[in-house]
């Protein structure tokens, strides 16, 4: 009988918050160096990224809520936003990687079958570009979703007012759900850690969730591979 072939890699997929995309300092340097990252994982594993907004998406949210916007449509320009990161970071990483970002989480599925990596921004208002990558890595069984952000995981209290505060590496997904709860504001460009639409999606499907500060990208790589890092894991 002939060797079965290897069972293909499960997919991963990485959110990037916008906080970690565009700071002012040092970004066309972090841009180039990520998209390096992503296309090499790329490579090894079907891998799909979600881009947020940051603080552009939140600017233009603050201007359109002077001028009357209502919450949907302040969430229709934080998307706008998203789309633009995506747009940016896809171009730098280059072909295979579809140059206009797919616009629902069924688009994006169906063009991981084709091309790795695939980048995205927001899909429809009411949730933050987590809940995109938590919908998508449910819908492509991925082994886990990585969030990179600007914290390097949990803390037990917040280590800017609280520096003797301890991270927490392992937590499970009932205690993480109950801290996003206490905590998330509401209302479009406001966000916790975690979105809480995308940490109930997660946990229901028992997906782990792990949590990277995104400028450190060996370490980042690292969590995207499944290796030890530093960071916070949720449920797994
Ligand atoms: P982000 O995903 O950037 O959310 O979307 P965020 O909480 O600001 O996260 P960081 O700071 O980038 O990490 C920006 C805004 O765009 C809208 C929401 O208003 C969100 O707050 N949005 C985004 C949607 O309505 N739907 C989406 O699918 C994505």
């Amino acid at each position: 009988m002939a060797p079965r072939p290897p069972a293909p890699a499960a997919p991963v997929v990485l959110s990037v918050g916008g906080s970690v995309l565009f700071t002012g300092t040092d970004d066309a340097r972090y841009f180039g160096a990520l998209a390096d990252t992503l296309k090499r994982v790329g490579e090894r594993v079907p891998l799909v990224v979600t881009t947020g907004g940051g603080r552009t998406a939140r600017e233009y949210i603050r201007l359109g809520r002077d001028l009357g916007l209502t919450e949907v449509e302040l969430d229709e320009v934080g998307i706008d936003v998203t789309r633009l990161h995506a747009r940016l970071l896809a171009a730098r990483i280059g072909p295979p990687c579809p140059s206009r970002p797919p616009e629902t989480v069924a688009e994006a599925a169906r063009e991981l079958r084709q091309a790795s990596p695939v980048v995205l921004g927001g899909t429809e208002p009411g949730h933050t570009t987590d809940a995109v990558a938590a919908l998508i890595a449910v819908r492509v069984r991925a082994s886990r979703l990585v969030n990179a952000t600007d914290v390097d995981g949990v803390y037990e209290a917040d280590p800017r007012s609280n520096p003797k505060a301890r991270r927490l590496d392992a937590m499970s997904w009932d205690g993480f759900r109950a801290l996003v709860e206490a905590t998330a504001p509401t209302g479009a460009g406001q966000n916790f850690l975690f979105d809480r639409v995308g940490a109930a999606v997660l946990a229901r499907a028992k997906l782990p969730l792990y949590i990277v500060h995104g400028r450190d990208l060996s370490n980042l790589e690292a969590a995207l591979d499944g290796r030890p890092f530093r960071g916070s894991r949720i449920g797994g």
